[in-house]
């Protein structure tokens, strides 16, 4: 197959974690006999500084003519004084929005040979974690009207978080049709004992269940939600919540995994196009410097080849090379452990293409 991919490399570290990540989709061509085309999109800082704009329409319209896009990481302290509407996190919106991405799919999976990294009590590691946060991605607070005004001699600010029940509806049916994939039970997080948008939410959550009869539904505060996970994340499927709550609840999630550099992400709308990224930010401190850990944009790139390019077998190599190389002790410093071995960016992703290179 002939696939033409999108390919964001971004700020900081995303150039580093992407070039590693186009390798590796190349060991997978050149394995089971695939064709990817990289075409170039700049989005984020690196675009305000050469277009004036965090996404430029160049970039949008090679992302909606390809079959599926990839994303390192944007944003930067360098772009902090950027004014609201022209930050390089406002291209990633934009982007998520032009392309109707309206689920966000954030797996929280703790690798059996990381176990020793993960935060919690080794007793609740031991059970282990594995969960998905589905997160709404075009509505809510942030995109609704966002203003600061002068009134009575001091500025006010007003965010506005707004949902159609379309809106929740169409999420919620990808989550309960992952639950039935999985261990069938949702949770819906939500503060329905404080916002209208979240009432709405919890109604049409459960109207939607009535469609799964074999999927477990349960409600839970966001509050609640941020304790749960940390208490006993073994509880947990398939969350689904909207964006600003997933936006927190997912980094809680990665955290508690081990390290949020091994965490992918895709972004779903109605076909089969996806934006696929790794769950972190652009980590400026350590741009440049070969200490990147690529697993989560490999990782990234399995869930495209799975879920957009329809290559399941590609995608099982992927993950079963990373596997390996974590198994083999080789570590990058955010996951680094003693008796392992440190591998930088570039190293870690030539271990990685060897692995799959072989039968
Ligand atoms: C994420 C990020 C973005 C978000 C930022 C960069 C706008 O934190 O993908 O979770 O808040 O959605
Ligand atoms: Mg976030």
């Amino acid at each position: 197959m002939n696939k033409t991919i999108a390919v964001i490399r971004g700020d900081g570290i995303g150039p580093e974690i992407v070039g590693e990540t186009l390798r590796v989709l190349d060991a997978v061509g050149e394995r089971f006999g695939h064709t990817f085309t990289y075409r170039d999109a700049p989005m984020g800082g690196n675009a305000i500084d050469a277009f004036g704009v965090p996404l430029p329409p160049e970039s949008l319209e090679t992302c909606l003519k390809a079959d599926s896009v990839l994303l390192g990481a944007v944003g930067g302290p360098k772009w902090d004084s950027q004014p609201a509407e022209n930050r390089p996190e406002r291209g990633l919106l934009q982007l998520r929005a032009a392309m109707g991405l309206y689920t966000n799919i954030r797996p929280a999976r703790m690798f059996p040979q990381l176990a020793d990294a993960c935060p919690l009590r080794p007793e609740i590691a031991e059970k282990g974690i594995d969960f998905v946060v589905v997160r709404e991605l075009i509505g809510g607070v942030y995109f609704g009207e966002h203003r600061t005004e002068t009134a009575e001699g001091q500025q006010k600010s007003v965010d506005i978080m707004a949902y159609t029940e379309q809106e929740i509806r169409r999420v919620a049916h990808v989550a309960f049709g992952m639950a039935q994939k999985r261990r069938k039970r949702v949770t819906s997080i939500d503060k329905a004992n404080v916002l209208a948008t979240s009432r709405l939410w919890r109604r049409v959550v459960t109207e939607v269940a009535e469609a799964y009869p074999d999927v477990e539904l349960l409600h839970m505060y966001v509050d609640n939600a941020a304790m749960q996970i940390v208490r006993d994340p073994g509880q947990f499927d398939v969350i689904v919540t909207e964006n600003l709550f997933g936006d927190i609840l997912s980094d809680e999630a990665s955290q508690i995994t081990g390290s949020i550099g091994m965490i992918p992400s895709s972004s779903m709308g109605e076909g089969s196009r996806g934006l696929y990224e790794p769950i972190h930010g652009s980590a400026p401190d350590i741009a440049g410097q070969d200490r990147a850990n690529p697993i989560g944009t490999i990782l990234a790139a399995a869930m495209m080849l799975r879920y957009s390019l329809d290559m399941a077998a590609e995608a099982d190599a992927v993950e079963a090379a990373v596997q390996q190389v974590l198994s083999d002790g080789l570590r990058c410093g955010d996951i680094m452990q003693p008796g392992c071995r440190l591998a930088g960016c570039r190293e870690m992703g030539a271990q990685i293409c060897s692995r799959i290179a072989k039968k």
